[in-house]
């Protein structure tokens, strides 16, 4: 018995290994950056930015791609994109969970832009603060300096609101803005939109103003951010020594590797393995039991046909386990270590257990060949 307990036990464990070393190692992406989410990024004025912010110094395992910054190495300016529109990044606060942004499309020129896009930021992760004011800007606008014409139209179109953009081929566009909300006006002005701006600034600029327009525009706007995936971090940093990162999904990450799975993960698995290994064991015992029986025919089969006395076993059920079944009978504790070393018994060729159990499969029915009075047939 020791052989087949030996190999399925192998078998078992070697399956079992397999198992743990599939659950461990998942997600198995290349994670050879992940011992640099502990380095901070710097990039020109911002200094010391951590998770959820990536970039620079922070591959974009380090956290969630939403907050994935671009530090221009030339100019050190930081950039961050939503809604495939670039934005400045001036500030950082990571205590309020807020960005100083202003757009990079106004950088060139001030006032002047090449987009028309109104500046929102309307979703889970990044809202306005409530400490803007909007701006709206119009652009290509006809007749501005036709006062009397536009008159009522534009009667708050002082001449300080106003401002001119170059247009390609030399010519100039006249331009105006207003402090806060106004609809768009076609027929006038071929463009318009809105943009934020710190309400702090809204009386100086009321009064001053286009040419404080630039500098307001370039001080930009604040933007309140938040982490959908805060609770994985807090979760995962509150061990020291942990960093948290994103691939996919929120990981922790232990040096340069993920930190081991816990809690719910290793529950189920404990569960799975267990039920596996009971499933087995269920086989393995089952198949012992078959093959016990199996002997005990075959024996007193062999004796009878030997022409020896027969020995009928103390219990023909089968439920007899096999050591007390020869313990009781002494002739047959010989016969057995005959049979265990597969020798020749009055010059019959006498199989081991382990031979036949192998020759039949573990006495697999479907090698059956018959029922007969000394027991199962087997083919094999
Ligand atoms: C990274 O910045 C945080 C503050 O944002 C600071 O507490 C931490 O010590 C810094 N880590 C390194 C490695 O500089
Ligand atoms: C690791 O990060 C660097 C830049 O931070 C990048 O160039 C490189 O491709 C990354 N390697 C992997 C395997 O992701
Ligand atoms: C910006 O606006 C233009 C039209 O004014 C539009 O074609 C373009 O898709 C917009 N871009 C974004 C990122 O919304
Ligand atoms: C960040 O915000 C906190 C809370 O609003 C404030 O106390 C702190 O001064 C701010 N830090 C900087 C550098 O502005
Ligand atoms: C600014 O305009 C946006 C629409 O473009 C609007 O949702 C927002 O409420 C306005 N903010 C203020 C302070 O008026
Ligand atoms: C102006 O144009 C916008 C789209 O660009 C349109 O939704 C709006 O109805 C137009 N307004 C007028 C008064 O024509």
């Amino acid at each position: 018995m020791r052989p087949l307990g030996t190999a399925v036990a192998t078998s078992f464990l070697s399956t079992l290994l397999l198992f743990l070393h599939l659950t461990a190692s998942f997600p198995s992406n290349d994670m050879s950056n992940l011992s640099n989410c502990n380095h901070n990024l710097s990039c020109g004025a911002l200094t010391d930015i951590s998770y959820p912010f990536t970039g620079a110094q922070r591959p974009p395992d380090c956290g969630p791609q939403e907050f994935q910054l671009k530090c221009n190495i030339v100019d050190s300016v930081t950039t961050l994109m939503f809604k495939s529109l670039p934005y400045r990044v001036t500030r950082v606060n990571q205590t309020s969970q807020t960005l100083r942004l202003s757009r990079s499309d106004f950088y060139d020129d001030l006032p002047c832009t090449h987009l028309s896009n109104s500046t929102t930021f309307d979703n889970d992760i990044f809202s306005l603060g409530s400490n803007n004011e909007n701006l709206t800007l119009f652009y290509g606008c006809k007749n501005l300096g036709d006062f009397f014409e536009e008159k009522f139209k534009f009667s708050f179109v002082e001449d300080k609101f106003k401002f001119s953009c170059p247009m390609p081929g030399g010519s100039e566009e006249e331009g105006f803005f207003k402090v806060g909300d106004h609809p768009p006006m076609n027929s006038t002005c071929h463009a318009s939109f809105q943009v934020p701006f710190l309400r702090s600034r809204a009386q100086q600029l009321q009064a001053e103003g286009s040419s404080l327009l630039g500098e307001v525009l370039k001080e930009g706007f604040d933007v309140r951010y938040s982490d959908p995936y805060s609770a994985d971090c807090q979760k995962c940093s509150k061990h020291s020594g942990r960093q948290c990162g994103f691939d996919v999904k929120p990981i922790c990450i232990c040096n340069d590797h993920l930190c081991p799975v816990k809690s719910s993960n290793r529950k189920r698995l404990i569960i799975g393995v267990t039920l596996a290994s009971g499933a087995v064991l269920v086989i393995f015992v089952g198949c012992w039991i078959l093959v016990v029986k199996q002997v005990k025919k075959r024996k007193s089969a062999l004796v009878q046909s030997q022409g020896l006395p027969a020995v009928t076993p103390t219990s023909s059920n089968g439920l007899a386990t096999s050591t007390n079944f020869f313990r009781a009978t002494p002739s047959l504790a010989n016969l057995k270590s005959d049979l265990d070393k597969g020798s020749t018994y009055l010059g019959v060729r006498v199989f081991s257990y382990n031979e036949l159990e192998e020759a039949t499969n573990c006495f697999d029915s479907s090698k059956e060949l018959g029922d007969g009075g000394f027991g199962t047939v087997y083919y094999g």
